[in-house]
């Protein structure tokens, strides 16, 4: 099997190939950071990212999120490479030189200062009047809906409210490109669900460029046009998400979204596209690949079922052919809309996930037996 298998069933898959920059939007090619004592921390990333877009970089702790995004806004020299902003590259210009603006994980407020002089403060270094300045910021409070409370000082605000006057700090300047590095990261839960949407329209409205940092996949899930999964200093997939969510074109992307079942097996059948995999457990399984390089028979493949693509039946039901196995439930966990149910199949662990309202059938079931079974077009295929 070729390199292409993970790419042949999967749109916008692992990209490492420079894109030939268009002139417009953002590119990054051949970025590299190598850190004194040899850390490699960014390692040949390449991505173009258009005005207008909103594209989150996910991936584990330490895998050069970070130092990716400040490598953008210019407070991290690259190794190597090259950063271009409507073709025109940024690496030799400090950060205030740049049409970027980063929103940092803590964003100090001046505490004795109002909402407006907080933010007028962005255009300090633009050398503009007091009354420009001042209008400028209440347009940029107007952006963000908090004219009503330009005068209040910070700390007689909520965290989201805070939140949004570090953001208009940040608009005032008019950047081509906001870099946001974990910028819900400290808040309580339910003030991240609201943050989320709201950040989102903020960034509809005004169709500017966000490049945003997360280690939380659901955070990247819910607010990306384009998804970029980082580990261990490279790009793994680049992909909508709905992609990454449903075709991880990687083991790691696979394991790292989560909830994916990952089965090892070896092709045993090739039918035109379809293929049957059978795994060391003896389950079959069949999936198809359209396009791209196919695996032979007799090849190591890794298949990936998302847990809640498995429908749960009753152990002992009539056996279908391929698709299936026999589980032993370990866990149940309640989780409100849905049920994880933790399943053993010969000392593999599997997991299946259904609606919440079933959580009745299952409560106290564990150590029952019960069969799982998958459509074949929800199997991905990878290579071993
Ligand atoms: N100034 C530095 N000097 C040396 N190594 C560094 C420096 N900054 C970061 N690193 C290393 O580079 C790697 C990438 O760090 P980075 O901060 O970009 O990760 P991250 O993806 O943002 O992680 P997190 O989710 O924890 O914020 C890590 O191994 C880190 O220890
Ligand atoms: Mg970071």
């Amino acid at each position: 099997m070729t390199e292409n298998v993970a790419e042949s069933n999967t749109e916008g898959a692992a990209v490492t190939a420079p894109s030939v920059p268009t002139g417009s939007g953002l590119d990054l090619i051949g970025l590299t950071k190598v850190f004194p004592g040899g850390t490699v921390a960014v390692d040949d990333v390449n991505l173009h990212v258009d005005h207008g877009e909103y594209v989150v970089l996910l991936g584990p702790s330490g895998c050069g999120k970070t130092t990716t995004l400040r490598m953008i806004g210019g407070h991290e020299y690259p190794s190597e490479g090259e950063i271009l902003l409507d073709g025109q590259s940024l690496v030799d210009l400090p950060p205030h030189k740049r049409p970027t603006t980063t929103v940092f994980q803590h964003f100090a407020l001046f505490p004795h200062r109002s909402v407006l002089d907080n933010v007028a403060f962005g255009l300090k270094m633009e050398g503009l009047g007091k009354s420009e300045r001042r209008a400028r910021a209440m347009e940029a409070l107007e952006m963000v809906g908090l004219t009503e409370l330009s005068s209040r000082k910070p700390a007689a605000l909520s965290g989201g409210q805070q939140q949004r006057v570090a953001l208009a700090r940040v608009l005032v300047t008019k950047p081509k490109a906001l870099l946001l590095d974990e910028p819900l990261g400290d808040l309580d839960r339910l003030l991240q669900l609201r943050m989320r949407v709201e950040l989102r329209n903020l960034q509809r409205q005004l169709g500017l460029m966000f490049i945003h940092v997360t280690h939380n996949q659901e955070e990247a899930l819910s607010m990306a046009d384009r998804i970029v999964v980082m580990n261990e200093a490279r790009i793994q997939q680049i992909a909508d998400p709905l992609t990454i969510a449903t075709k991880p074109a990687t083991e790691l992307v696979a394991r790292f979204m989560g909830d994916n079942n990952i089965m090892r097996g070896r092709v045993t059948e090739l039918n035109g596209n379809q293929f049957l995999v059978e795994d060391e457990h003896k389950v079959r399984v069949t999936a198809r690949i359209d396009g791209g390089t196919v695996p032979a028979v007799g090849e190591q493949v890794l298949v990936v079922v998302r847990a809640a693509a498995v429908e749960v039946a009753e152990s002992g039901a009539a056996e279908p052919v391929a698709n299936w196995v026999e589980c032993e439930i370990v866990f149940v966990e309640f989780l409100g809309d849905l049920v994880k149910l933790h399943l053993t199949a010969g000392g593999e662990r599997m997991l299946a996930k259904v609606p919440g309202e079933r959580y009745p059938a299952f409560r106290g079931k564990e150590g029952e037996k019960i069969r799982i079974s998958w459509k074949e077009e929800d199997v991905q295929l990878l290579h071993a």
